[in-house]
């Protein structure tokens, strides 16, 4: 199984819907996440698991990354949720409600026991301890942590603030989780958007995402995919942009210097360092769609 670098659009599905799981194959998600948690009701846990089991045998779409939501293990599920892993070996485990670094340590051991050690860490951010807690748990895990992503129904419930789509009363949550996984080299996802038939809000969410550093959205309906993949990718603009600079900096009069003069504009090496890894990202994203 390859794992993308891409997570623009990151498709959540309860893993005991089996109509969901059977329209995967034609979905054009980045990564998917089968929830064994919330979206699965505690007497179908176990029905879950079996249509997981099923799905990973016959084998999920490839180029997806695939990812297993846990119960957590202070749970009656969390134990039995991880033998499923161990069947299904995903790229990932998603970890709930991470609020200290040693919640995602047990989760870890439990993987290392079971012979599992190549199964990356997922954490949801969607408490108030963990996003104050957001930087140690990134710090604590950062080699095996691969993202955090934002979970705002839970926080919201948590906090008591109302739920609006309107989220600027919860910037300075979303950009504290953006700075943690940033600092540890995790990428960061944003929270899914309930309201799945409002697409031209869930568009403007997308591109508000983006523009606060995330790398991409947590969805939870197919119709959300188009809209974080555009939102999220390069756009032409910027890839534009990008091109304009690396010509710029592989002219024989930039050899040598810090800093240039691209159209009016003051651009550094680090700059050129920022349009290479955006053209890989559009050359990837290239590949999927020929
Ligand atoms: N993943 C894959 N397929 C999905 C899907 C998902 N998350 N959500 C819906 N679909 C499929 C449906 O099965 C249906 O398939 P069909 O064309 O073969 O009939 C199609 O997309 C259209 O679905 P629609 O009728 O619009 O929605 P619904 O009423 O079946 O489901 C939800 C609505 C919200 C219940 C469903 O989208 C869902 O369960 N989402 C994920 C919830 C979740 O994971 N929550 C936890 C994280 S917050
Ligand atoms: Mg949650």
């Amino acid at each position: 199984m390859t794992i993308s670098n891409l997570r623009r659009s990151v498709l959540c599905l309860p893993a005991s819907n089996g109509k969901a799981l059977a329209k995967l194959a034609i979905l054009d998600c980045d990564a998917t996440i089968y929830d064994l948690e919330d979206a699965v009701a505690p007497d179908m846990k176990a029905q879950a698991r079996a249509a997981l089991a099923g799905h990973f045998a016959a084998g999920p779409k490839p180029g997806v990354e695939q990812i297993i939501r846990i119960n957590g293990l202070s749970t009656p599920w969390g134990g039995d949720d991880l033998a499923a892993v161990a069947g299904c070996r995903p790229d990932a485990v998603l970890v709930p409600k991470v609020e200290h670094a040693r919640d995602l340590a047990a989760v870890a051991e439990r993987l290392d026991a079971a012979g599992l050690s190549g199964i990356r860490l997922m954490a949801m951010i969607e408490t108030p301890k963990g996003v104050i807690n957001a930087a140690s748990i990134a710090e604590a895990h950062a080699s095996r942590l691969c993202a955090l992503v934002v979970g705002l129904n839970d926080l919201r419930k948590e906090t008591r603030v109302p739920r609006s789509p309107d989220r600027r009363v919860l910037h300075p949550w979303l950009m504290q989780v953006v700075l943690a996984a940033r600092a540890y080299g995790i990428a960061p996802i944003d929270a899914v958007s309930n309201d799945f038939r409002d697409l031209a809000a869930f568009d403007a969410e997308c591109a508000e995402g983006r523009a606060m550093g995330f790398d991409g959205k947590m969805l939870i309906h197919p119709a959300q995919i188009e809209a974080a993949n555009r939102r999220f990718g390069p756009s032409e603009e910027e890839i534009a942009a990008a091109e304009r600079i690396v010509a710029a900096f592989a002219r024989p009069e930039a050899a040598g210097q810090g800093a240039i003069n691209v159209d009016g504009e003051m651009v550094e090496r680090l700059h050129l360092a920022e349009a290479e890894r955006l053209l890989t990202l559009a050359s990837m994203k290239r590949m999927e769609t020929p």
